[in-house]
């Protein structure tokens, strides 16, 4: 932990000097989940049939999980009974950098549940890169993100307090944030893919918007859980969009009042979590001269990529 103060750090203006990043192995972070990421890095062993949940954060991270929880236990439980009507999608899906006794616990029950990070690729522990693994990687449109990470950092560091939306902006385009920079997390998994098309699914945030049905088909067929004829005609598929929709889980008592981690002194509030949800909510937030820097880093970054931001 101590080590972690002597690596190249950032202190936010935007979050009145309160948030403090740190750069390790070429990306950013705060000491809370550094920490929790070296752990993982000396001790973690994948297992050949782990599924990994990986995301930028702010990209769909909540919906993915709950979305994965409900078709890896659909056998179980069914829209009345599921656990995600009580609990917080993040309890739900285990965090590799905070749940290791966890993760270890159901490897040696050998029950199968996925794990998510937010990880960049570089960063991953050494035998999941070795390993058999599979990875679903959501990615959501950078100027949304920008606008959601802008709320929910303001919201967990200076809840009362306003923050400049350009500072912040200024710094993710600098690509100071917490995983950042957000294109190289996207690009070190997208480059990882070339060489293991197989073992990497890409899902889109906007498209699961506009299309849930063929993307909750190709997760489930992806982590090995297809839906079968019978259960489609049950309309199982469209129970668990339902089920898992921001609609729902956002009016959930369990996620209007709870916290997340309530045992540490950074518990964040579960209704943080989810805010609008809707496409396009930068348009309220960024300027012209924004949406060309925006773009311009866009093409700059992503333009050999094919991936459409
Ligand atoms: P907004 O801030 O734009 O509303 P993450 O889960 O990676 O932290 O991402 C959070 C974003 O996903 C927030 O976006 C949040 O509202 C949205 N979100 C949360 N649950 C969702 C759901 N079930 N369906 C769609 N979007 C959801």
């Amino acid at each position: 932990m101590e080590k972690i103060k002597t690596y190249p750090q950032h202190t936010c203006s935007w979050l009145k000097g309160r948030f403090t990043l740190y750069k390790y192995q070429e990306a950013w972070n705060h000491e809370d989940w550094l920490d929790g990421e070296i752990f993982a890095q000396q001790n973690f062993i994948a297992h050949p049939n782990d599924v990994f949940l990986c995301s930028y954060p702010k990209s769909g991270t909540t919906w993915l999980k709950a979305l994965t929880f409900a078709i890896v236990t659909r056998e179980k439980f069914d829209e009345s009974t599921s656990p995600l009507l009580k609990t917080l999608p993040h309890r739900c899906i285990p965090f590799l950098e905070k749940d290791l006794v966890r993760i270890e616990e159901s490897h040696k029950n050998s029950s199968f549940l996925p794990v998510n990070t937010h990880l960049q690729y570089n960063s991953l522990p050494e035998s999941i890169i070795t390993s058999n693994y599979k990875i679903v990687y959501i990615y959501r449109n950078m100027k949304d993100v920008i606008v959601s990470y802008y709320h929910f950092m303001k919201e967990i560091v200076i809840p009362m307090e306003n923050a400049s939306f350009e500072e912040a902006f200024d710094e993710f385009c600098e690509g100071i944030s917490s995983c950042g920079p957000y294109w190289d997390h996207i690009l070190g998994y997208w480059k990882a893919s070339l060489s293991r098309p197989k073992r990497f699914l890409f899902l889109k945030y906007e498209d699961m918007k506009e299309d849930p049905t063929s993307n909750v088909k190709r997760l489930a067929e992806f982590i090995g859980r297809p839906f079968t004829i019978e259960e489609e005609k049950a309309n199982v598929i469209e129970k668990i969009i339902t089920l898992c929709s921001f609609e729902n889980l956002s009016n959930l008592d369990v996620n209007k009042s709870g916290k997340h981690r309530p045992e540490e002194c950074n518990a964040v509030e579960n209704r943080l979590f989810f805010r609008k949800a809707k496409d396009g909510d930068w348009k309220n937030y960024f300027t012209q001269e924004m949406i060309e820097k925006v773009d311009k880093l866009i093409d700059e970054k992503f333009g050999v990529t094919g991936l459409v931001l």
